[in-house]
C-alpha cells in the first residue's frame, strides 16, 4: 500500500526521528504541560478498559515519562515501557520497572511475547505508523490486543475560534487517522475489538498555548503550516480574544485491535 508515511519530510530533522519535536528536550517539561496526573489517569483508565482481564504482560510503546505507563498496572499484569528518546526513557525508568530504549518500529521483544501493547499519543508522531503497527502485531500473542489513540490532534477540534483559524491549514493526512491505522492493523492480522474515549483534563487549549504548540511542531501531521507560515499563523492565534483563556477540553479516541486467535504469526 502506498500512503503518506514517507512523504511528509517537512518535519524530519535528525537521524531516525520523525518529527521536529525534540523529545529529549520535551521530557523536562512534559508532565507539566500535557495535563499531568489527571490526563494520565484518564488515559490509563481508557486503555485498561480495553485490555482483557486475562492479560499478564503489557508493553506501553512511546511511553514518554511513564506518567501513563505507571498507571497501567493492575494485579496480575506486568507493565513494560519502551521509548526511543533517552530523556523520556530515563524519566520513565524512575517510575516503571522494565523500561527499554527502543523504537516502536523495531521492538527488542520476541514474537508473541505480550498480551497487550498500548500506544498513547504516539502514532500521530510516527510517519511510518505501518511499521509500528506491524511490530505491535508481531509481539502480541494470538488473542492479544493493541490499544492505541487515533485522531489525536482532531480531539482538540471543539468548535472554537481557534479551530476556525486553523481550518485552512488542516490536512486529512494525520499519521494516526483511524482508517489508516485500522487498515495497517488489518494487514497484520489485527481486527476491531472495541473503542473508548478519554478527556484531556486541563488541556483545553488557549490561543497562545496553541501557537506555542504549533511552533514546537506538535501538530506536524495535522496542519500544513511550516516555517514562516507557522509563524504567521501563531501570530494570528495570539491575536484572538482572551488569548490565555482555555477553550473546551479535548476528547481523545482510543481503539482496541485484537490479534486473531489463530496460532500462525501475523504477516510481516
Ligand atoms: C506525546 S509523547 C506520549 C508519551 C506517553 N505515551 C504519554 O501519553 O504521556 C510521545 C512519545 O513517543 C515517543 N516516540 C515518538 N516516536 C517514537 C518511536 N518511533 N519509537 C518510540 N518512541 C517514540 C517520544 O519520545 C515521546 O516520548
Amino acid at each position: 500500500m502506498h500512503d503518506d508515511e514517507t512523504c511528509d519530510t517537512a518535519g524530519s530533522v535528525s537521524a531516525g526521528r520523525d518529527t521536529f519535536l525534540d523529545h529529549d528536550v520535551e521530557a523536562a517539561v512534559y508532565d507539566a504541560t500535557r495535563g499531568g496526573a489527571p490526563r494520565a489517569a484518564a488515559a490509563a483508565a481508557a486503555v485498561l478498559s480495553l485490555v482483557p482481564d486475562a492479560a499478564r504482560a503489557l508493553l506501553d510503546i512511546g511511553c514518554g515519562t511513564g506518567l501513563v505507563t505507571e498507571r497501567l498496572g493492575r494485579p496480575g499484569l506486568r507493565v513494560l515501557g519502551a521509548d526511543f528518546s533517552p530523556g523520556m526513557a530515563r524519566m520513565a525508568a524512575g517510575r516503571v520497572e522494565g523500561v527499554v530504549l527502543a523504537d516502536a518500529r523495531r521492538l527488542p521483544l520476541p514474537d508473541a511475547s505480550v498480551d497487550a501493547v498500548s500506544a498513547v499519543w504516539l502514532l500521530h508522531l510516527v510517519p511510518d505508523a505501518r511499521t509500528a503497527v506491524a511490530e505491535a502485531a508481531r509481539v502480541l500473542r494470538p488473542g492479544g490486543v493493541f490499544v492505541t489513540t487515533v485522531d489525536k490532534d482532531a480531539g482538540h477540534d471543539v468548535g472554537s475560534d481557534i479551530d476556525a483559524v486553523l481550518a485552512p491549514y488542516r490536512t486529512a493526512r494525520a499519521y494516526d487517522r483511524a482508517a489508516r491505522i485500522e487498515a495497517f492493523a488489518a494487514a497484520h492480522g489485527l481486527g476491531p475489538a472495541g473503542e473508548t474515549h478519554f478527556t484531556g483534563h486541563g488541556l483545553g487549549r488557549s490561543p497562545r498555548r496553541t501557537a506555542q504548540a504549533l511552533l514546537r511542531g506538535e501538530y506536524a501531521s495535522r496542519l500544513t503550516a511550516r516555517g514562516a507560515v507557522a509563524e504567521k499563523l501563531a501570530a494570528e492565534l495570539s491575536a484572538l480574544p482572551e488569548p490565555d483563556e482555555p477553550r473546551a477540553e479535548p476528547r481523545y479516541r482510543v481503539l482496541a485491535l485484537r490479534r486473531s486467535s489463530a496460532s500462525s504469526p501475523p504477516p510481516h
